[in-house]
């Protein structure tokens, strides 16, 4: 607290808050409070356009060279997805064109992970998460899937398109107010998490889409950015049960095992404890 009152009061100084000003920023944050029920989280809205989400996230989650890395959460993850066999689409109304998406989940040494959770949601390509549109079914675009004893995984989506944030509410006026655009690039959710591993919450992105260098939210990493390659052959298409064109995508995660090192503090510890 007096770190952050320190801070306040100098922005205060530096700017020199008008009463006006100061009017403005209350009623603005109120309004903020007021938006929020159990489906809309306005606060977390404004933390994420602000920049702070993904500085709180690059500073809990300082992963070693060669780990996958980490991007914002978002609010429309949802708990329940259904669990699916290898290869199974998660697509449920057949909107939008495939993606077949593939590759292995390693261990940053390099060594396969078999049985990791890959946890995947998107939006329809109308932009919209299902719980924010009542034509979708539920849980559409939503599943999980676990590697075989390779590390492999493969699931079918559809290409993500780029969409707007909420922007109905106090943080989209600010957007406005700013010059900014409330757009996030195309992208895939993945929640992946394996036994003994820090579990990774992360996104694959569309390579050129408009809004990369602009992401609304500030969530895009240039090594989550995949090509996806269209393809025509119709013997491969009904390989993975989709239509052609479709596309496909070819990415290896690698998480990070968890430090063995704590149980090996705590038991040298208590060895030197017990010594008489
Ligand atoms: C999302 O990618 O789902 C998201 C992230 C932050 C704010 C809104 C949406
Ligand atoms: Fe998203």
């Amino acid at each position: 607290m007096t770190s952050l009152i320190n801070h306040l009061h100098a922005f205060i100084r530096e700017v020199e808050l008008t009463e006006e000003e100061w009017a403005l920023a209350i009623q603005f944050l109120t309004r903020t409070g007021q938006m929020c029920d159990e489906k809309r989280q306005e606060f977390i809205l404004l933390s994420d356009i602000t920049g702070v989400t993904m500085l709180v996230d690059a500073i809990n989650h300082r992963l070693p060279d060669g780990a996958t890395e980490s991007t914002i959460f978002g609010p429309f993850y949802r708990k329940g997805a259904p669990e699916l066999p290898m290869g199974a689409t998660i697509s449920q109304d057949g909107l939008g064109e495939s993606v077949v998406v593939t590759g292995r989940v390693l261990s940053t040494d390099g060594t396969p992970i078999p049985d990791a959770l890959l946890d995947v949601w998107e939006t329809d390509e109308n932009g919209l998460y299902e719980q924010q549109d009542p034509e979708q079914p539920d849980m559409n675009l939503r599943g999980k899937f676990r590697t075989d004893r390779e590390g492999r995984y493969c699931f079918v989506g559809i290409k993500p398109v780029s969409y707007a944030i909420p922007d109905d509410g106090p943080v989209g006026q600010l957007l406005r107010a700013l010059g900014r655009h409330p757009f996030r690039p195309a992208h895939i959710h993945l929640l992946i998490s394996a036994n003994g591993f820090a579990p990774v919450t992360t996104h694959l992105f569309v390579k050129g889409d408009r809004y990369l260098d602009s992401d609304a939210v500030f969530g895009t990493k240039d090594s989550l950015v995949v090509d996806f390659i269209q393809h025509n052959s119709e013997e491969e298409a009904a390989h993975y049960h989709v239509a052609v064109p479709f596309y496909k995508v070819e990415y290896d995660f690698a998480l990070k095992p968890l430090s063995k090192q704590t149980h090996f503090r705590i038991t040298i510890s208590y060895t030197h404890l017990t010594l008489p």
